[in-house]
């Protein structure tokens, strides 16, 4: 059998948004045009030259019922929690975040060399690991799988498995995939993933072509672009007018109803009033 190239279903351009006590980013999902890509529930890009557009940060704030992963590509995010945790992450270091039953974190931006920017995905948490213990996967840019897949096509590999290589972050229920591709021009990124599992391509620098190589001009899009694929067994994704780089992004749908308020995301109505109880009468940390 001859595999099937996913082609896009939609593109979306992230939209500006403000969040936390004022920090300006660009957001893919939950947006008007793409709400819940599942097992996704938001895509943030954030960073600026201007750092008034981030110093503000994400001052302590709760989370349960979902995990988050921030990548830096440059500056710095230093954060402390309820369950003990404090540590600064800096360029090419991951921090996958199990909010589970419940904690409290802060999140403070910081520039290195004027620079700062990375990227916040938020995964679902399946019903029966909503309220499981909070946890950390910390990983230092050094630990991250490093390697060249294809002439021009280097990879970094956080979590997931391509041509027998594995990432560092393991034991995540979404079963996902999160690699950080960097293409020399005219490159092509070519990896099977499996049916029926969401994939997400966020392109951050430069263009990429997709589909029919005769109308290119048509196919090129430039960053930063958030491409959503339809179902198939395989991605390509070509470099065009330059080098590129973005992040493929995929995981298996839940396939369960969703209930969010803010910084949590439960099953049921009843779960979120349950939540804001809780934060109300001093239970949701729980030691
Ligand atoms: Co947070």
């Amino acid at each position: 059998m001859i595999p099937i190239v996913r082609q896009v279903q939609r593109i979306i351009s992230p939209q500006f948004v403000v969040e936390g006590a004022g920090v300006r980013l660009r957001r893919s999902f939950p947006t008007n045009l793409l709400d819940y890509p599942d097992p996704f529930l938001l895509f943030d890009h954030f960073g600026s030259d201007d750092p008034d557009d981030y110093l503000a940060g994400f001052p302590m704030h709760p989370h349960r019922g979902i995990e988050t992963v921030t990548y830096m590509l440059s500056g710095e995010v230093t954060h402390r929690d309820s369950i003990g945790n404090a540590g600064t992450i800096r360029a090419g270091d991951v921090q996958w975040m199990t909010a589970g039953r419940g904690i409290l974190h802060e999140e403070m931006p910081g520039p290195v060399e004027g620079q700062m920017e990375g990227f916040q995905l938020w995964v679902n948490l399946p019903a029966k690991l909503k309220m499981t213990q909070p946890a950390y996967q910390e990983v230092p840019a050094k630990s991250i799988t490093e390697f060249e897949l294809a002439p021009g096509v280097r990879l970094r590999l956080i979590v997931g498995e391509v041509d027998g290589h594995s990432g560092p972050v393991v034991g995540i229920a979404a079963e996902p995939v999160y690699i950080d591709v960097s293409l020399a021009d005219q490159a092509v990124f070519a990896h099977p993933f499996p049916r029926g599992h969401t994939v997400l391509i966020y392109l951050f620098r430069g263009c990429i072509l997709f589909g029919d190589e005769n109308k290119a001009a048509e196919n090129t899009v430039p960053a930063p672009a958030l491409f959503l694929l339809e179902d198939g067994d395989m991605v390509s994704v070509r470099s065009a007018g330059g080098p590129a780089r973005c992040l493929v992004i995929s995981g298996k749908p839940m396939n369960e109803p969703i209930f969010r308020y803010g910084p949590f995301v439960m099953n049921t109505r009843a779960e979120i009033e349950q939540t804001l109880l809780e934060l109300r009468n001093g239970t949701f940390i729980q030691k």
